[in-house]
């Protein structure tokens, strides 16, 4: 039997009587014990009962970046990284983003399962109507610096309508929770659209409910002087699909973070700060910006066979491949391909396409990229879509950010909820002093 067929025939339960267990010996002591597998997994707990001795704290696991540790269960996306398979509430991701709308997925996210024409409809006039914000919002923003990145005026300023809904904290209540996560959704566009318009030095636009969620979030951008914006349907639609694919994507840094500030049974808007706050940092939403960096480094086709070159020496690393869960394709990557032709189709093609086109198709067909199987990931293509709806880039992570808003509350409506779930608090290995005697300051060596 090969190695993965007797992994297969132990997880079917057919080699050694089906036991479910791992059988561990503690060679400090001798002593063995069985620690019992659910779900693929151990509980980290099963280790505190090996001593040492009575009074010894018993064995704890070491996880730095938990890249190896299930810290919840969770109903709301599969994803199988081998396989380049993702899935909100079981729908394929190529699914939902061929037809349904992001609004639509938002509720399945948040509420598990699709909605039907009503309740759709009733979902999307709750946001509809919830899409304005106070407007000493407007006058918060406005103390922000003319050159602030816009992410940390989305960061600021979600975490602040705390402030303005002090109800939020309830979150025991579900009617409370529920109006809390329709806010949300509803007003990070507005938010975003704020900052934008704020760095621009342009007036700050209200939300136009008679224009469906990506269409207003385009009117707030860049509506002048026109009485109305008409945003392109087919600009609309892809944006729509840009925000679905972003919508969730399970335990990454930015869910993490919402879960972890969210279990100390804070409001969703300082969870959801939180969110923003880790999706700012460059490893997690800001890739997309880099590899249209660098595709305007490398400038020409010429220039490419070099780059590759410098790729493989090591010299350079090519942005927009490669990720830590998908060893295949990104299903994502696929989609937001497709949905360069309908933008550019409107916009005028991105002469940077081209070299992205290359690139790609060197990459996959040579040796390096695939033994290591380095493939285009999300945002190889989309930062090229947004240049095309020119979006500065600085605005790339905050499409993000409202892309994953849905997911993030349904992350926190999970956490709350779940009966297993306490206060998120990880151990430490302490490696400092102890039992050191104060001493003052003026008797100090100096
Ligand atoms: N270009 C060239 N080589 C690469 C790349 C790349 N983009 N990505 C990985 N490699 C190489 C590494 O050098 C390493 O080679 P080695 O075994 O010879 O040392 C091997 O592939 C494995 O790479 P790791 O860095 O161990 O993979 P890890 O899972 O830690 O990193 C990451 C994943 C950070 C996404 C990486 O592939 C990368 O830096 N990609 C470019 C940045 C990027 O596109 N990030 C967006 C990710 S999607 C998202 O976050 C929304």
């Amino acid at each position: 039997m090969s190695t993965e067929t007797q992994a297969q025939a132990a997880s079917d339960g057919e080699v050694n009587g089906g036991k479910q267990s791992l059988t561990v010996t503690d060679n400090r002591t001798g002593k063995t014990y069985d620690v019992p597998i659910e779900d693929g997994t151990v509980r980290a707990m099963a280790f505190r009962e090996m001593k040492v001795s009575d009074d010894d704290f018993g064995l704890m696991t070491y996880d730095p970046a938990y890249t190896n540790t299930a810290s919840c269960r969770s109903s709301i996306t599969f994803l199988d990284g081998e396989a380049g398979v993702l899935e909100y509430r079981g729908y394929p991701i190529e699914q939902l983003a061929e037809k349904s709308t992001y609004l639509e997925v938002a509720y399945l996210l948040v509420n598990g399962e699709l909605p039907n024409q009503q309740q759709l409809d009733e979902w999307k006039h709750e946001i509809t109507i919830h899409t304005f914000v106070h407007e000493n919002v407007k006058t918060f923003m406005q103390g922000f610096r003319h050159d602030a990145h816009p992410m940390g005026m989305l960061l600021g300023s979600v975490g602040a309508l705390s402030t303005f809904y002090p109800d939020a904290n309830d979150i025991k209540d579900p009617d409370n929770r529920y109006i809390q996560t329709i806010r949300l959704i509803a007003k990070m566009p507005t938010l975003a659209a704020f900052a934008y318009r704020h760095i621009m030095g342009q007036p700050y636009y209200y939300p136009d409910n008679d224009l469906e969620y990506p269409g207003n979030f385009l009117s707030m951008m860049y509506k002048m002087t026109e009485l109305k914006y008409e945003p392109d349907p087919r600009l609309e639609r892809a944006l729509d699909v840009l925000f679905i694919l972003h919508a969730d994507h399970e335990q990454n840094c930015s869910t993490n973070a919402v879960r972890a500030v969210g279990s100390s049974q804070v409001d969703p808007y300082s969870a959801v700060a939180a969110g923003v706050g880790a999706l700012f940092g460059p490893l997690h939403g800001g890739a997309n910006e880099a590899v249209l960096r660098m595709l305007r480094r490398i400038g020409s086709m010429e220039n490419i066979p070099s780059f590759i070159e410098g790729v493989k020496n090591g010299n350079e690393r090519l942005m927009g491949f490669g990720h830590r869960v998908y060893k295949n394709y990104d299903p994502r990557a696929t989609i937001i391909k497709k949905a360069c032709d309908d933008v550019f189709e409107v916009t005028g093609v991105n002469p940077l396409l081209e070299i992205a086109q290359e690139l790609e198709k060197i990459a996959l067909n040579d040796e390096y990229f695939v033994k290591r199987k380095l493939y285009p990931n999300v945002d190889f293509y989309s930062g090229l879509i947004y240049e095309a709806f020119q979006f500065p880039p600085e605005m790339f992570t905050v499409l993000f950010a409202i892309g994953r808003t849905p997911g993030w509350l349904a992350q926190w409506l999970e956490l709350v909820q779940d009966k297993e779930q306490k206060i998120a608090r990880p151990k430490q290995i302490y490696t400092g002093d102890r039992t050191l005697d104060f001493v003052p300051a003026s008797e100090r060596w100096a």
